[in-house]
């Protein structure tokens, strides 16, 4: 029996006990956990670093430039780190210039020497597609893993590929592609806009025979990001940004320096994470027109939000008041922000409702929330939080990447210690996450850090 199956059934967090000194005896306390002592204020500055979700596609693009690229930006995650074992197994050459930077070329990758193990480790693994096909005419990949939100389908990256001239087969766990006769430009409209199956429809494209017009597209600043690197390699993409994309294949993309743009999630993680407490945060480097669906809803809760050139300041000293979310597509509230709100819906005066209009299965962080003391009631595709409940730490576990900033902005929030498990989820997509908290105030460390140090 796994001790969260020991506690399942306690609500409202009163087994206080579980975080401290007897429970670190246990032999479960040695996996790696977060311990976050909370209520209090949060206070000073957090540089963002460059987007995850714009940083893979871009990673997988690189397949398709054989010439020497230098990309800055590049946030120090696992998921990153795992595209880049995937990258360099298949044959790119790589040299680190700093914890954010690399310089790569991938003159001579091997379609054949991809690690498919480690692709089944995370999402964006299906880029694999796109580029592969682009650059060799055939790919393989395995079943992509990352955050479980039920069925992920890929019928859409199937349809899109499909429609440029690829066969895609699915065979015991791997996902073969093979387009012996080249790709070809062509004409699709996605049921719904996509963001893998618009970037891997983008890799495909780049190098095709002919034009691809993709109607329906994802908006994403990470489809953006993605396009502006390629045309900076010389691929002649445009439309990216709105939800018709034209891309002119071309034979050959040449080498460049790209910058990845500031990631829109973790400036809107901590931006939640302040509100939440009280206080004031400076954020530096962020695009502020990538946030707007995100700080409108920050202004409505009671923070007062500044922006500038340089950068973005969020405040919050009266009341925290509720409101209502509704998930959607950019420009929209995004998905990735949703479950991060949710403590300050617990703690907030009046409380409000999630809808969550993406994902089929994204409330799964409600239950720990609950232990904490969240009085949130999930019906269908909907989440009602009561409001004015009083969050107290107990023991909890991420239980996806965005589910584990929710419970790690609920521990900040909450009266006393909170030991979060399963940090390998918010590991994933938060650089230095501890250090960054603790740069503003929040008492947050390591289990290993806690028994040497304190
Ligand atoms: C990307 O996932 C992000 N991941 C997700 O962020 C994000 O939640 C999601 O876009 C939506 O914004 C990466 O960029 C690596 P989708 P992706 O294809 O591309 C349905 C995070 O927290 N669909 O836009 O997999 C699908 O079931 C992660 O950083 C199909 O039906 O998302 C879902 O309901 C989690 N058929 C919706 O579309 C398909 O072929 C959106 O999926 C593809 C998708």
């Amino acid at each position: 029996m796994t001790v969260f199956g020991i506690l399942t059934g306690y609500k409202n967090g009163h087994l206080p006990s579980l975080a401290g000194a007897d429970w670190e005896r246990n032999s479960f306390a040695m996996t790696p956990h977060l311990i976050i002592r909370g209520g209090r204020k949060l206070s000073g500055d957090i540089r963002i670093g460059g987007m995850k979700n714009a940083a893979l596609p871009i990673l997988f693009a690189l397949l398709l430039v054989q010439d020497e690229v230098t990309l800055e930006e590049l946030p120090p995650v696992t998921d990153i780190e795992t595209t880049l074992q995937i990258l360099c197994n298949a044959g790119a050459e790589m040299e680190r210039l700093s914890p954010t930077a690399i310089r790569i070329h991938t003159k001579n990758a091997d379609p054949d020497a991809v690690p498919l193990r480690l692709t089944t480790e995370l999402r964006g693994s299906s880029y694999l597609l796109g580029a592969e096909l682009g650059r060799f005419g055939r790919a393989v990949t395995g079943i992509p893993g990352g955050c479980n939100f039920g069925i992920r389908p890929l019928d859409q990256h199937f349809r899109l590929l499909r429609a440029l001239g690829a066969a895609i087969e699915e065979e015991n766990g791997l996902l073969c592609a093979s387009a012996p006769k080249g790709l070809h430009g062509a004409q699709i409209r996605l049921d719904f806009p996509s963001v893998g199956a618009t970037v891997n429809g983008i890799l495909a494209a780049t190098r095709a025979t002919g034009t691809t017009v993709i109607s329906n597209a994802a908006r994403e600043p990470h489809i953006v990001d993605l396009a502006n690197f390629l045309n900076a390699c010389g691929a002649e993409i445009s439309g990216a940004g709105t939800s018709t994309i034209r891309i002119c294949g071309i034979p050959r993309l040449h080498g460049t320096r790209y910058r990845i743009a500031p990631d829109m999630i973790e400036a809107g993680t901590y931006l939640c994470a302040v509100c939440g407490t009280g206080g004031k945060l400076r954020l530096e480097n962020v695009c502020p027109e990538h946030l707007g669906a995100i700080l409108s809803p920050l202004r409505k809760m009671g923070a007062e939000i500044n922006v500038s050139d340089q950068d973005l300041t969020l405040e919050r000293t009266g009341t925290l008041y509720g409101t209502v979310l509704e998930t959607a597509p950019y420009p929209g509230f995004p998905t990735d922000m949703q479950p991060q709100f949710a403590p300050l819906l617990c703690i907030s005066r009046g409380g409000g409702r999630i809808y969550e209009r993406v994902w089929k299965n994204r409330f799964q962080y409600a239950d720990e929330l609950c232990r904490m003391g969240g009085n949130i009631r999930l019906a269908g595709d909907f989440a009602d939080f009561s409001g004015g409940d009083r969050l107290t730490g107990t023991t909890v576990r991420a239980t996806d990447l965005r589910g584990g900033a929710a419970m790690l902005i609920a521990g900040l929030c909450a009266k006393g210690t909170t030991a979060l498990y399963d940090i390998r989820h918010i590991e994933r997509g938060y650089p230095d996450f501890a250090a960054k908290l603790t740069a503003i105030g929040a008492d947050v460390c390591t289990a290993a850090e806690k028994s040497g140090a304190r």
